[in-house]
């Protein structure tokens, strides 16, 4: 059982390479394996797979949103199906954000205070409040094993006393999320660190969360179209600041590269739409970087879509015969959909595995080699 009180997780470093680390994330429905990447599913479903896909798939920790969840089908109608792990029947891990970042998301209807953030219902109009307790309550009805706390985000690209005014919002609502925190032997509260670019701002929110000892942390306010450099210095200087038996999480974060990097600089977990996002749009992932389906040399490409990938897309279909789906039909996202997380999740696999057996460099140049060839 969980040895810690008040935290309904166990954290074990199996392995490291300098600051890259091979851990295991013991939660309440999954016993996970890091470093991970974790697929949106922002409705209660990862758009165009199955659960019995996303099993096959060994993914392990999956998310829902609770800003769309409240919406629909609403936290209450949730509560008394048992959560969202019963009315989605999936067993594995799940993982709530917040609603914070629909402040940067959907930034048109959205209006910041003390109080919290008030949303237009993209529904029927009407004013939802948002409150760091009104964020905790409904995650703690859907139910997740790991919940978010509510953060004031900021596009990266803001500068100036904003910046620093939403970092200190985010450490007050800290403690009312803390406050408003009913279930924390079954749920794990993360706390998100803010402060935009400037590492004086990032240090006093790192210090802040860290002195509050939650179970998690994640680093938040990134993957707004900043610099590469830029982002990665934040993400250093975080996982340096946090506790080394927590497990660290960039929220996000998606593409390929950024995920090697961030892992050799000492994180542990991921999410974004973006494989499942670009599928929609016709690019699959692939070790020498993205292949654009909808280019008219597929029309006649009888290869697979990535000859090292073992998944059933890879298996059973070519270029060609998806170049004539995709985006037009449903089933033509579905299967570049299912490849893309069977890329992510071999991904996931290759840098735990890499680390746990010594060959963590050698994987990084590898895959650096494959997304960058010489002459290129
Ligand atoms: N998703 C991506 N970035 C963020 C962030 O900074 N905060 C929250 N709550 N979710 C995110
Ligand atoms: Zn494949």
């Amino acid at each position: 059982m969980l040895t810690t009180p008040a935290m309904a997780l166990r954290f074990e470093v199996l392995a490291r390479h300098n600051r890259a680390r091979a851990s295991r994330l013991t939660l309440p429905h999954f016993e996970a394996q890091t470093p991970l990447f974790m697929p949106v599913g922002t409705q209660g479903t990862i758009k165009g797979l199955t659960n019995d896909q996303l099993e096959d798939l060994d993914c392990q920790i999956i998310l829902g949103n609770t800003y769309h969840l409240a919406l629909r089908p609403g936290a209450d109608l949730l509560d008394s199906m048992g959560g969202l792990h019963k009315f989605m029947n999936w067993p594995r891990a799940l993982l709530t954000d917040s609603g914070g970042f629909q402040m940067v998301s959907l930034l048109h209807l959205a209006d910041i205070t003390e109080e919290g953030v008030t949303f237009q219902s993209p529904v029927d109009g009407k004013p939802m409040l948002l409150t760091p307790e009104e964020s905790i309550q409904i995650q703690n009805k859907i139910g997740a094993d790991i919940i978010m706390a509510l953060d004031d985000v900021v596009k990266t690209t803001t500068t100036g006393p904003r910046v620093e005014e939403a970092m200190h919002r985010t450490l007050r609502w800290i403690d009312r999320c803390i406050a408003a925190h009913s279930r924390p032997n079954e749920q794990n509260l993360f706390g998100i660190v803010q402060g935009g670019l400037d590492p004086r701002l990032r240090d006093i929110c790192l210090k802040g969360l860290v002195a509050r000892n939650l179970p998690g942390y994640a680093i938040g306010g990134l993957s707004g179209g900043e610099a590469k450099d830029a982002f990665w210095r934040v993400v250093a200087q975080c996982t340096a600041g946090l506790p080394e038996d927590k497990p660290r999480y960039v929220m996000g974060i998606g593409f390929p590269l950024d995920i090697v990097v961030c892992s050799a600089l000492g994180a542990d977990m991921y999410d974004c739409v973006y494989p499942t996002r670009t599928a929609r749009f016709g690019s699959a992932l692939v070790p020498e970087g993205v292949l654009k389906l909808k280019q008219a040399a597929m029309a006649t490409d009888f290869r697979p879509l990535d000859s090292s990938c073992s998944c059933m897309v890879c298996k059973r279909y070519t270029r060609a015969y998806l170049h004539t789906l995709v985006t037009k039909e449903a089933m033509g996202s579905q299967l570049v959909s299912y490849h893309n997380v069977a890329y992510m999740m071999q991904l996931s696999r290759d840098l735990h595995n890499s680390i746990l057996e010594g060959r963590f460099a050698e994987f990084v140049q590898s895959f650096l080699q494959k997304q960058f060839p010489e002459g290129d």
